[in-house]
């Protein structure tokens, strides 16, 4: 078989670029090792900056984004007895929208814009750094197969074996605590999404829809999900996320799924190897306290699919040769912010980083030059930055 471009993962990243390869007439295939069921239904964040809401209105992938979505103008940020609200449309005139993951992830199916292996294995990547590259696998049926492609684009996630191919450096850093993840049928308590500091832990309120509440707590690495009941997350979420102060409540209810999440930062340089390009997952993680994966992964791709647009048409490699240095200087942007959030709001061991940590939450309240510091990072800077 022969393809234009042998997109590897079919997450957000991978599904995206086949989308936006296909609308400007590049084939693509994209080669999946789980089903479509399971990748359609993976539980991920919700947070969308206003950038990736343009490009995918842009790409004709906002109908169910506007309809379904919701524009939040900020976020609040509490700690015990105090509660502000940072308002981002106010500090920099933009904001995020809460819409989740999965839904990204279905409109992205729904399109039909990109054809998709599910199921396969083994899959190799071959030859990368010369102008006939391949891929092989087996396909769902158990037969051997070879994909042979002018460009591969590696989307697959950070077990996948993309990242092995391209020589460089895997910069890291690991976080002394996981998130306890829980999805609950319930009102959201809060109509923007409540991230809390607290002397037993961090607390996250986010959401889904108007009947369905997603929360988080910190927990320590190795936590086991079997130890903590519902009743044990309902009161430890009320006490950190300060149920009863200033008139604030906490409605618990029934919880469908719990996960415990862990965390860590890793950045991959360069993103590629001659015809091998890295996006999305595949090439960094950021731990979620900044709600950044998506987002980036996002803006990966949109400074790849015209790169490799020119490329595989007009035999033009200038984007693609800028595609590494321009994608990695907002990687470690929003490292550096997903970095900051995390360590501004975890409970650490040394009472001195709570202090700092107290002192940076007051600043980043009170002060606008602080306030529009965070609310820059955090709604996101424009696509080319
Ligand atoms: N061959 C083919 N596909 C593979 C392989 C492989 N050997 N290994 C992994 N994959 C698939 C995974 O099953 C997954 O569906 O690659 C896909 C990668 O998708 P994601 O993990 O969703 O990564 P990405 O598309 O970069 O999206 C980034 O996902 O993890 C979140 O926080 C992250 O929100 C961000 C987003
Ligand atoms: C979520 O809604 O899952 C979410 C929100 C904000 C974050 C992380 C996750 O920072």
């Amino acid at each position: 078989m022969r393809t234009q471009v042998a997109i590897i993962g079919a997450g957000p990243a991978g599904m995206l670029l086949a989308h936006l390869l296909h609308r400007s007439g590049v084939d693509a295939v994209v080669l999946e090792t789980r089903s479509q069921e399971y990748v359609a239904s993976r539980i991920r964040a919700g947070i969308l900056e206003q950038s990736s809401v343009d490009l995918l209105t842009s790409a004709g992938l906002g109908d169910r984004l506007h309809a379904e979505g919701f524009a939040h103008r900020g976020i609040y940020l509490r700690w015990p007895g105090e509660r502000h609200h940072l308002d981002f449309v106010d500090l920099i005139g933009r904001s995020v929208w809460l819409y989740g993951q999965t839904e990204v992830q279905k409109d992205l199916v729904a399109a039909g814009t990109a054809s998709v292996e599910y199921d396969v294995s083994d899959v190799a990547l071959h030859e990368v750094a010369t102008d006939r590259p391949y891929v092989t696998y087996v396909d769902a049926s158990g037969t051997a197969r070879r994909l042979d492609a002018s460009v591969i684009a590696g989307c697959d996630g950070s077990f996948g074996p993309s990242r092995a191919e391209v020589p460089g450096k895997t910069w890291e850093r690991t976080y002394p605590y996981s998130w306890l993840g829980v999805l609950a049928d319930v009102p959201p308590s809060t109509d923007e999404v409540m991230y809390a500091w607290h002397p037993e832990g961090f607390a996250l309120h986010s959401m889904r829809s108007p009947t369905v509440s997603r929360l988080y707590l910190q927990v320590p690495n190795g936590t086991d999900v079997r130890s903590w009941s519902d009743q044990r997350i309902w009161e430890a979420l009320a006490t950190r996320l300060g149920h009863g102060q200033d008139g604030w409540k906490l409605t618990p209810g029934p919880i469908t799924e719990k996960s415990v999440l862990p965390m860590r930062s890793f950045v991959q340089t360069p993103m590629r190897h001659g015809r091998l390009l890295l996006a999305g997952d595949a090439a960094h993680i950021v731990p979620p306290t900044g709600a950044k994966g998506l987002n980036l992964a996002i803006a990966d791709v949109a400074l790849l699919a015209p790169a490799l647009i020119a490329l595989v048409k007009e035999n033009d490699p200038t984007l693609a040769d800028r595609y590494s240095g321009d994608a990695a200087r907002r990687v470690w942007r929003c490292t550096h912010f997903s970095w900051w959030m995390t360590t501004m709001l975890h409970l650490g061991d040394d009472p001195f980083d709570a202090e700092l940590q107290l002192s940076q939450l007051r600043w980043v309240t009170s002060s606008e030059a602080g306030a529009t510091g965070l609310a820059e990072n955090y709604a996101g800077l424009p696509i080319g930055f």
